[in-house]
């Protein structure tokens, strides 16, 4: 067949005008991808596709280099349309030798998905048929079009209550088959395949999706698949034209206190001040988006230039660096000079005291590590804040 060259062939980025898509696809412009973006906006807005385009062209104009493509379809990636979205980007038959065509959409990135922890308690069949179902028939259809590089959104929270044990989780910790590693002790373990303790069916979506992927790999060792494990992303784009804007009310600590500082909330509840941390509030691993974003363009280059081996691989995305609660507060409080009201509050059900990015791996194969600190991450996120109020077009 016709081989394309680079700058014909395209990332497809299914929910790509979200919080983390968003960032991503413009990593990817940046970068030198041509990008394809479905999104059905079920919790993001069209303006969106223009500011990334907006700035991969500031970005391109100012470094002089060449001009990509972003192509944006509206539609929700489990309905019939999606066949004929993906048909639009094959080669013409007459332009290949053997008269087989072949797709110019070389690699997905699968970040459409529902997120909210306790929506899907309460309304757990849209979560399984969004976030499961939606991903199996998209599979089926990039197979039955040739394209076997997938890169998909996993979470830390698939590690469950694995993340109590205190110590930085290791890709091993949650696996889809035996595997054998050496623990930080020096001891050698045998981990089973299985869910430890997922307390939500969001939680379970995701390890759900990865076993799936994991099957369908091994079943066919011509995919590239690669399971991407954030653990608590947060910042946004610098330019404060980016940002984390849900259509749906957030539950995750920054957006948050952002509710707090700008008087949508009265005061932060802050959930669990007797675990067992320097300061009693629970510890998380968070993550500027910027830094997660390029993740997935180190994911793309790795398979691609084949450092990653096997043809399904998970990866913690982390710093490997926690912060408590009330680090995070003292930090957005720096951020906005301003004080943040809160009330000390019972355990939030399901939560967990401790949870950190073990790193080597990705460090290692992706060649990939966080360079931006917790502070970066609450300035970008309050300049963001301040922007859309400053000029209330915006998102
Ligand atoms: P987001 O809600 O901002 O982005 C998801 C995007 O997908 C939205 O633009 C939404 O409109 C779109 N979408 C949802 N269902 C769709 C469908 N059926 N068809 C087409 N588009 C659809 O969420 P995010 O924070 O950017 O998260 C992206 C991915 O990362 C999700 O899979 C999420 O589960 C995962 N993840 C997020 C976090 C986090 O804390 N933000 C942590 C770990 C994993
Ligand atoms: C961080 C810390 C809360 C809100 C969740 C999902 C996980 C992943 C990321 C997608 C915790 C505390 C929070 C508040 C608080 N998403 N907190 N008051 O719980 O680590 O992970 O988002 O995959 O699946 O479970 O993140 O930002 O909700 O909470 O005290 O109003 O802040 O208890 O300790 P979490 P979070």
């Amino acid at each position: 067949p016709l081989s394309i060259s680079q700058d014909e062939s395209y990332i497809l980025v299914v929910g790509g005008l979200g919080f983390i898509g968003s960032h991503t696809t413009l990593e990817l412009l940046k970068e030198g991808y041509n990008v394809v973006v479905v999104d059905n906006l079920s919790n993001s807005y069209r303006e969106v596709i223009d500011r990334v385009e907006f700035l991969a062209s500031e970005y391109w104009q100012q470094n002089q280099k060449p001009r990509r493509t972003l192509k944006f379809h509206e539609a929700d990636y489990k309905s019939p349309v999606m066949r004929s979205i993906i048909s639009s980007y094959m080669t013409p038959a007459h332009l290949s030798i053997d008269g087989n065509q072949t797709c110019k959409i070389k690699g997905v990135i699968h970040f459409a998905a529902y997120k909210s922890v306790e929506e899907s308690i309460s309304q757990p069949i849209p979560y399984y048929l969004n976030n499961v179902c939606g991903m199996v028939n998209f599979l089926q259809l990039l197979q039955e079009n040739g394209i076997q590089n997938f890169v998909f959104s996993s979470s830390a929270t698939i590690y469950g209550t694995k993340a109590n044990e205190g110590v930085a989780l290791r890709e091993e910790m949650c696996v889809h088959e035996p595997t054998t590693y050496t623990n930080s002790e020096g001891n050698q373990v045998t981990q089973e395949p299985g869910v430890f303790g997922l307390t939500s069916p969001y939680g379970r979506t995701k390890w759900m999706c990865e076993a799936i992927l994991f099957d369908v790999a091994k079943s066919d060792p011509t995919w590239n698949i690669t399971a991407l494990r954030y653990f608590n992303p947060v910042g946004c784009h610098s330019s404060g034209l980016l940002g984390e804007d849900p259509r749906q009310k957030p539950t995750n600590l920054v957006p948050v206190v952002v509710r707090v500082l700008t008087g949508s909330k009265d005061q932060l509840e802050v959930f669990g001040t007797d675990y067992d941390t320097p300061d009693g509030t629970a510890v998380r691993d968070y993550i500027h988006v910027t830094d997660l974003a390029r993740g997935h363009i180190a994911a793309l280059a790795a398979a691609a230039k084949g450092r990653i081996k096997e043809p399904f691989r998970a990866f913690n995305l982390g710093s490997g660096r926690g912060y408590t609660v009330k680090e995070v507060v003292a930090s957005l409080e720096k951020a906005s000079s301003k004080k943040i009201p809160v009330v000390e509050t019972g355990r939030r059900p399901g939560d967990v005291g401790f949870c950190i990015a073990g790193t080597d791996r990705a460090a290692t194969e992706l060649e990939w590590k966080t360079e931006k600190t917790l502070d970066e991450c609450t300035v970008d996120v309050w300049n963001f804040t301040t922007n859309k109020t400053a000029k209330p077009g915006l998102v």
